[in-house]
Order: C-alpha cells, then sequence, then structure tokens
C-alpha cells in the first residue's frame, strides 16, 4: 500500500509559477479585490461534493486541471482548493454562504450541477464577481414523470397495496380488498393545483391533462397567456389554487419569499382530505405542520422527494410516525441519461467559462445582474490564450482528490481505473500500480 501522506499526493502537482491574473472582480462589488495568489497556468476547476469526474473529465482535461474534493462543507476542502480553484462544480450535499463563499480566494464560476441553486448565496456570490450558474432543464421530464408516478400512487394506493402483496398479506374477496385498497380514488375529474408553472410545473401539467385532472395552476411571475397555450386555467392567489385542489403539487423554486409556503395555515385552506405531492424544495413544506395534518387527516396523504433536511434521516423526522406519506431521496431527476446529460451539460458550462468571457458566453448565468456593463461583463476568464494554448505546460487535465482525508482514502482505495497519478513519471515503479487507480491525471496527459 502506498504510504504517501495526503500532502504527498497534493505534492505531486508541479509547483504553479506566479502569473498574474485578470481581475474580473464585480464592478460594483461591496467587497474588496480579490487578492491575488500564486496561480496555476491552467485553470483548476474542483467538484466540491463529489468524486466521479469521468464525464467532466474528457469535456475539461484540455483546459483545466480537474480536482475532486468530496465535502460536505467547505471546512472539509483542502485549502489548496479554496486558495486556486477558478471553478467549482457543485451538486446540491454542499452549501455555500457568504463566509464559504469567501474561503476561495480565485473562485470566478460556479456551477450548480442541478437546476436548484438556494443552496448557494447567489447574491453574495454576486457581489464577490463570482459567476453562478445552474443547469436547467436536463431532468425535466423525469421529475414529470416522476411527479406523475407520485400522483397516482396517492389516488391508486399501488405502493401501499404492493408493500401488503410483499408482506403476504392475503386479500380474498371483496370486503378484504375494500379494506386494502381502501382510499383509491378516481382521478379523473379532480382538480390538480399546480404551484409554479416553469419547466417542471408545465411538464406535469401536460402529462396530468391526459389522465382527466382539471389542471389550474398558481405563479405569481407569469405573464398572462400561458394557461391559453395549454388550456389549463390560472389562478391569481396561493388561497385559491388550495381551496379548489383536490392534489396539490409543487413546482416552484425556493427562494426566501416562500420558505414554508405550506404551513399550518395555508395547509387550513387546504380542501380536507386533499393530497400534497412536493417534488420541489423541501424548504416549501414545515414538516411539523404536514406531519399534524396527515395524522388528524386533514391531508389524506403526501409524497415528497424532498425534505427540509437531506439527507433524509427518517428516525428525527417529525414525519416519522406519519401515516399515508411516501418519502423518496431527491431522486425524481435521476436517470442514466439525465445524469450524464447534467454533467456534460455542466463542464461545458465550466468550458465555456474558461474560454470565453464571463458572464457572456454563459449559457445559463443566474447572477448575471451582478456583471452590468457590458464592458465589464467581457472580462475573459483569468486565463490567457497562451496559458490555455501551450499544451504541457503542467500537464494535461489533473483529477486530483484534495479533500485531504479522500487523499489519504484515495492512496488506499483507488478512484477511476482510467487515470494516472498526477506526476506518474516522477513516482518509482514500486508505488506506480496502486496509484493508478486514484488521484490521477487525465488519459493524454503528460
Ligand atoms: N426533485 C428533483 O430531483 C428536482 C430536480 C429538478 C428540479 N427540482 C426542483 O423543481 C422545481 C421546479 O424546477 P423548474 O426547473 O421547473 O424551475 P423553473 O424555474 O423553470 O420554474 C419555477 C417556477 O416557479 C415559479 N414560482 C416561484 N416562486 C413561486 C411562488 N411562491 N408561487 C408560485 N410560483 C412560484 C416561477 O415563476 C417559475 O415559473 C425547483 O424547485 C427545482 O429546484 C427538483
Amino acid at each position: 500500500m502506498d504510504k504517501r501522506r495526503p500532502q504527498d499526493v497534493l505534492n505531486l502537482m508541479q509547483q504553479p509559477p506566479a502569473i498574474k491574473r485578470n481581475r474580473i472582480d464585480a464592478p460594483m462589488s461591496i467587497r474588496g479585490p480579490i487578492p491575488n495568489g500564486p496561480m496555476h497556468p491552467r485553470p483548476l476547476v474542483a467538484l466540491l461534493d463529489g468524486r466521479d469526474c469521468s464525464v467532466e473529465m474528457p469535456i475539461l482535461k484540455d483546459v483545466a486541471t480537474v480536482a475532486f474534493c468530496d465535502a460536505q462543507s467547505t471546512q472539509e476542502i483542502h485549502e489548496k482548493v479554496l486558495n486556486e480553484a477558478v471553478g467549482a462544480l457543485m451538486w446540491h450535499t454542499i452549501t455555500l454562504t457568504k463566509e464559504d463563499l469567501d474561503k476561495f480566494k480565485s473562485l470566478r464560476v460556479i456551477i450548480r450541477i442541478g437546476s436548484g441553486y438556494d443552496n448557494v448565496d447567489v447574491k453574495a456570490a454576486g457581489e464577490m464577481g463570482i459567476a453562478v450558474c445552474n443547469v436547467p432543464g436536463y431532468g425535466v421530464e423525469e421529475v414529470a414523470d416522476s411527479t406523475l408516478c407520485l400522483i397516482l400512487n396517492l389516488y391508486r394506493r399501488t405502493y401501499w397495496l404492493a408493500n401488503m402483496v410483499r408482506e403476504g398479506k392475503k386479500i380474498n374477496g371483496p370486503e378484504q380488498l375494500r379494506e386494502a385498497a381502501q382510499g383509491s380514488a378516481r382521478i379523473r375529474g379532480d382538480t390538480l393545483g399546480i404551484v409554479g408553472l416553469g419547466r417542471v410545473g408545465t411538464a406535469v401539467a401536460i402529462r396530468a391533462k391526459v389522465f382527466g385532472f382539471n389542471v389550474i395552476f398558481y405563479d405569481p411571475y407569469l405573464a398572462d397567456g400561458i394557461e391559453k397555450s395549454l388550456g389549463i386555467t390560472r389562478v391569481y392567489t396561493l388561497q385559491e389554487l388550495l381551496f379548489q385542489s383536490d392534489c396539490v403539487s409543487l413546482h416552484c423554486n425556493l427562494n426566501e419569499h416562500n420558505h414554508h409556503l405550506i404551513n399550518d395555515y395555508t395547509i387550513k385552506q387546504m380542501r380536507p382530505g386533499a393530497f400534497l405531492i412536493n417534488t420541489a424544495r423541501g424548504g416549501l413544506v414545515d414538516e411539523h405542520a404536514l406531519a399534524a395534518a396527515l395524522k388528524d387527516g386533514r391531508i389524506r396523504a403526501a409524497a415528497l422527494d424532498v425534505q427540509e433536511s437531506e439527507p433524509f434521516n427518517l428516525p428525527t423526522s417529525p414525519l416519522k410516525d406519519c401515516p399515508n406519506l411516501i418519502l423518496t431521496p431527491h431522486s425524481s431527476f435521476y436517470s442514466e441519461q439525465s445524469v450524464s446529460e447534467l454533467r456534460e451539460m455542466a463542464a461545458g458550462e465550466v468550458r465555456r467559462a474558461i474560454l470565453g468571457r464571463i458572464p457572456d458566453s454563459l449559457r445559463n448565468c443566474v447572477n448575471k445582474e451582478y456583471f452590468p456593463s457590458p464592458a465589464n461583463s467581457t472580462v475573459r476568464f483569468p486565463f490567457s490564450a497562451a496559458a490555455l494554448s501551450a499544451e504541457g505546460l503542467n500537464g494535461a487535465g489533473g483529477y486530483v482528490a484534495f479533500n485531504p482525508a479522500m487523499a489519504a482514502a484515495a492512496v488506499a482505495m483507488g478512484v477511476h481505473p482510467d487515470q494516472r497519478p498526477v506526476g506518474s513519471h516522477s513516482i518509482p515503479p514500486s508505488s506506480a500500480h496502486s496509484d493508478a487507480n486514484h488521484a490521477g491525471k487525465a488519459e493524454g496527459s503528460g
């Protein structure tokens, strides 16, 4: 086993020459200039909360060094990444507050590998001159299909009936069936209320119509007219939607205005015995209020793909003893196709940031307003074409474990079969084999 310490793994990277960076601090920044530090000739891009970069590497290896941190908080991120990473890729399992963002000294672009970006302080990032991008649209169909799946389960009780059969319950005759399938309901003619008619909400509306739902929606941010295009009904207050709906499905993004949109007060505005589905964001629902409503039957059944605190821990949740509840682990977006599409799109956005100008060359920058003037908004990513075209300056894109614990673990465990260690040419043959599976450089690296 390779006995090198995490620091040794990090040291395998060549020492960066000090080069002067272009500055792209937001012109309206209230924060001081981003301090200069030693700069890598090839931009460092870090995957903050994961370790598999196998999709991203082929897209980025000719323009960036790619590191993974596998961190759950910025406390677990190695100093080298905090100092030098100019691009960050992140799933939804890490949060970047203003204080967290402050720790990054060279960061210029954050890509949320997903559509929701409520786990990043977008305003603070903008004020620091850091562009934040998301990847909207990659899994719209999957989330909409999963939502319909949950709605159908609540109406048809498939989940509970299938569990009864699995548990060996024998259901003989109409009386037993009535008891087992109690609560199963007909869909046609019921009203589905969609809160937030964006990409997912629209896809849900289109699907729900086919099942015979009367579809209504509430979305205060949309101009009139969309209801005509889709042949659905618009209501102008949440109260009206809750009052009319037999089934309420949440599809709005979580923002500072709608935390606990569904709470004790708004649940009282729902039809007695209505269904609730949330595949949007956990923070939209007050789980204590939902638990109470499920227990006393004010809400007949609920299905949640997202929870207030994730990863979800049922034993400590207010929802732990609730009847008629289906919980899934924030998996609505997932399909093999959607995830590889998502990761390709996220890596593509980093590539555009590196090769182009921020924010003009970004497709999905969500804080563009912090880069107001066209003159200032077309500042190049702080890496000269010369540095990028100087192939072999630092070898090709690397793939390095930067979480100290992970780096140590990587020594023992291995990460990716295709990758050789950064600077593997300098590693004695005896240790090359154990290193070949981790913390290594991409194929084709020099
Ligand atoms: N569970 C998953 O796996 C998963 C995957 C992707 C997206 N999501 C979540 O699904 C939700 C919808 O995603 P999307 O891509 O359709 O987003 P979107 O931005 O296209 O649509 C969101 C819509 O919600 C509306 N809205 C915002 N606040 C509202 C409010 N208080 N009341 C009513 N409408 C409001 C907006 O105007 C917008 O039209 C987001 O919360 C996203 O984070 C979940």
